[in-house]
């Protein structure tokens, strides 16, 4: 483990394997029904999240309690970045109280690793803007793994908006690391630019992504980063790229749909699908639990 985990770029496979090896320990130490564990009594975590946040957040929080940690949250409207304290200044300021992991969410991309880079703290990136969000894409390698045993061959179709998914970079950098085959679709102004460097087949039509994958990933249409004019509209959305129960039988029987939340129904995914038993979408919240356990876990032992 480095000293800032600000994303998938850059780390080998055996890096992603050390933290999915470690969370595998944590969910069986969990399943044993004991949420007091002790294991990293010497961090103190602060959630600074400059963007709402209902699973990464409340994870990270969890994550650092049951690993004996302690945990404090920044409620940034009511703190003193309302005043105009700076960036660099607030995160002084929670490392001068003994906050010695930082796990920072922003919509600037390149935050964390301006945090990481002038501050002694260790710093995740819990999403920064367009770019990456590390722990996301290794709580969805976890799952696939825990699926399949291997994520080398496996054939992922990311379908969505994948210009302004930090989500969907992460996991096509951290998937192609590890060995896994990825087909992204989304319609053509939802592509980013350079998508042919990414080493991923660029379909034409959902049901070209969806034949034959063993995981089906749907993404949000992130209207909060869109200018506007890059869709038709939602409700047409659905019948050029969304996800049915029919379409989804396009892909392998065994296959599992995965989003990494939230979700909005009828739009991505139609609401059958995301409840149906293929649907690993809870499954995918758990599991963030103890990647993050694992991820703070191998940084307090630095
Ligand atoms: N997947 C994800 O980052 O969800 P939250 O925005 O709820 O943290």
């Amino acid at each position: 483990m480095r000293k800032d985990l600000l994303g998938l770029e850059g780390m080998n496979e055996g890096e992603i394997t050390e933290i999915l090896d470690l969370a595998t320990v944590m969910k069986h130490k969990l399943e044993d029904g004991n949420l007091k564990l002790n294991l990293a009594s010497n961090v103190s975590v602060v959630n600074l999240f400059y963007e709402n946040s209902t699973r990464t957040r409340t994870s990270f929080e969890n994550a650092a309690k049951f690993l004996g940690a302690n945990c404090v949250n920044v409620a940034v409207a009511q703190s003193s970045v309302a005043k105009g304290e700076s960036l660099l200044d607030t995160a002084w300021t929670l490392n001068a109280i003994k906050n010695n992991i930082i796990v920072i969410r922003h919509s600037n991309s390149g935050a964390p690793h301006f945090l990481a880079k002038n501050t002694q703290a260790h710093v995740i990136n819990a999403g920064d803007g367009m770019h990456e969000h590390p722990t996301q894409a290794l709580l969805d390698m976890f799952t696939m793994r825990e699926q399949f045993k291997n994520l080398k061959g496996l054939e992922v179709a990311i379908i969505g908006d994948i210009k302004f998914s930090r989500v969907a970079r992460s996991n096509i950098i951290g998937l192609r690391t590890m060995g896994a085959k990825v087909r992204v679709f989304a319609p053509t102004t939802l592509l980013p630019m350079g998508i042919d460097k990414m080493n991923v087949k660029v379909c034409k039509s959902v049901e070209e992504a969806l034949k034959g994958s063993d995981v089906v990933m749907g993404l949000r249409i992130q209207l909060e980063r869109q200018t506007g004019g890059l869709l038709p509209s939602v409700g047409e959305y659905f019948n050029e790229y969304g996800i049915s129960m029919e379409r989804l039988k396009l892909a392998k029987p065994n296959a599992i749909v995965m989003h990494p939340g939230p979700v909005n129904r009828g739009v991505e995914l139609a609401g059958d699908v995301v409840d149906c038993n293929q649907s690993k979408i809870l499954t995918q919240v758990n599991n963030g639990l103890m990647v993050r356990m694992a991820v703070i876990k191998l940084m307090s032992e630095l």
